[in-house]
């Protein structure tokens, strides 16, 4: 596999606690979803060790106690009841990036411009950590995190219990940039209402309403003013503590519910699991139908789309590699996922990964083909193997792709077309469903595991 990354990162696979504590005291990086690690903003992880926590069994949830190792897509099926927190997972990145990210890894990131700490704190979330400097495993307030020196793993965080709340968030740009400001309230089970304020300091604050952080105390960057922060901090608060008093608050996000998914895992988080079984020998993936080797000793930022790509598999494409574009989609186990976000030291045996030639040989994505080639949706064709995989998926969980064009948009959030936007798409793709394929597609509908040779125009054109 080529190096797209310089050195690589030694990946450590702790059995338990004990292990866990001694490799964050040998300086190695907690490793979440890998969704951070892998994008260009935190180059500076790399050359160092991670440390896998997917094997300590931290990745299931007991009454709104949940394992740091959850993805936020699962995560969302915890929400019920807490509006704020499922509108601040609602906001953050897109689904393909929820279905990766982990609880634990946006918390260890401590980045002041997250949006799911300010709902966490601002409902009384606490932290279970393991605190490298004196090997403590200890209960905090979710914003302390934020005063540990040394390194740390979260654990698990508790949800505390179900309140009304709201989240708002004001981004300067698109929809998916990060915030410039944002709010989460709550009103706590004594009627206290409990604001917090992210983005616009350089880490999360419970405020009072009343006593805002002045302008002196706020960001002042290219990006925005301190001056321009703090009026659209004020408007921010004042709007979600009105929209508390009113009954808004109790109505959990409509995108958050698109994407319900049942927790996996094995149920519980607070106790460490027994190690993880090393893969065997004879370990293989699917891939596209076909059984690969596991990949053995991949380094943690080599990715599942350079994998694949590396393997033949170029119906994958390559864009921004940071998890915004979406042309490196594939469907991991079931999910479409950006495949250049996923460590590939991550797959398992067993684990199935379908790219877009697999789902064009399907009745699915020829229906889905046709209706593209029929509108004349498609221009180069760089962005249509990604969006061919989130439809495939979609139609595997649903029947049919979303009935109108916002439907659409939310299934397609994540991808970006560089030619003309997805406009003519969504149009194209509404209602789409298997047995809609038109008699021409299906006549020349491709083989299902059959590698370039037979996939159909609107892929093939583009594998380079
Ligand atoms: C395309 C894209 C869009 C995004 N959009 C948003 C957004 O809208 N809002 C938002 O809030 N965030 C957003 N993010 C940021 C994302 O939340 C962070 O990158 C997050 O840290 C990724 O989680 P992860 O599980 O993949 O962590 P990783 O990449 O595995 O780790 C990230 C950091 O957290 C540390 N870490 C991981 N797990 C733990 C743990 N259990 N304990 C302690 N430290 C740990 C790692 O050492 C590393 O420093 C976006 C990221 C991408 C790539
Ligand atoms: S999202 Fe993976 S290349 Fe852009
Ligand atoms: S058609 Fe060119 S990127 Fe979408």
């Amino acid at each position: 596999m080529q190096d797209r990354r310089g050195d690589g990162v030694e990946l450590l696979r702790p059995a338990d606690l004990e292990a866990l504590l001694d490799a964050l005291r040998r300086g190695a990086v907690p490793l979440g979803g890998g969704a951070g690690l892998m994008s260009a903003a935190f180059a500076d992880a790399w050359g160092r060790t991670a440390v896998d926590l997917g094997g300590l069994g931290l990745d299931g949830a007991v009454d709104g106690r949940v394992g740091a190792m959850v993805r936020l897509s699962r995560l969302a099926a915890l929400c019920e009841g807490r509006p704020a927190i499922a509108q601040a997972l609602a906001a953050t990145g897109h689904p393909g990036v929820r279905r990766l990210i982990t609880l634990g890894g946006v918390l260890g990131a401590r980045s002041p411009r997250a949006d799911l700490p300010v709902a966490l704190a601002a409902a009384g979330a606490t932290v279970s950590v393991l605190d490298a400097a004196d090997g403590t495993v200890r209960e905090l307030p979710a914003l302390d995190l934020w005063d540990l020196p040394g390194p740390f793993a979260v654990l698990a965080v508790d949800l505390g219990p179900g309140m009304p709340g709201v989240y708002r968030r004001f981004t300067g740009h698109q929809a998916i940039a990060p915030s410039l400001v944002s709010v989460a309230a709550v009103r706590r089970p004594d009627g206290r209402v409990a604001v917090c304020v992210g983005a616009a300091l350089a880490r999360p604050r419970l405020v009072d309403p009343d006593e805002l952080p002045g302008p002196d105390e706020l960001l002042d960057d290219g990006e925005a003013s301190a001056g321009y922060r703090h009026r659209i901090m004020r408007l921010l608060v004042a709007e979600a503590c009105e929209a508390l008093a009113s009954d808004q608050a109790d109505q959990a996000d409509r995108a958050d519910r698109a994407d319900p998914a049942p927790l996996d895992g094995p149920g519980r988080c607070d106790t460490p699991s027994p190690p993880l079984a090393a893969a065997p020998a004879e370990a293989t993936v699917l891939v596209d139908g076909g059984a690969q080797p596991a990949p053995d000793g991949a380094r943690p930022t080599d990715s599942l789309a350079w994998w694949l790509r590396d393997r033949g598999h170029l119906a994958v494409k390559v864009g921004c590699e940071e998890g915004t574009c979406g042309a490196c989609t594939v469907s991991l186990n079931g999910e479409p996922v950006p495949a250049c976000l996923v460590p590939v030291a991550r797959l398992a045996d067993g684990d199935r990964v379908d790219t877009a030639a697999a789902v064009a040989g399907r009745p699915g994505g020829r229906a889905v083909i046709g209706a593209l080639a029929e509108a004349a949706a498609v221009q180069c064709g760089f962005c249509t193997p990604g969006v061919l995989v989130s439809c495939g998926s979609w139609m595997d969980r649903h029947g049919a792709l979303p009935a109108d064009e916002e439907g659409i948009r939310g299934m397609l959030a994540g991808h970006l077309c560089r030619c003309g936007g997805l406009a003519a798409a969504a149009r194209a793709l509404c209602g789409v469903c298997p047995g809609a394929a038109s008699d021409a597609t299906s006549d020349t509908a491709p083989d299902a595991t059959s590698d370039t040779a037979s996939t159909p125009e609107c892929v093939r054109e583009v594998t380079v």
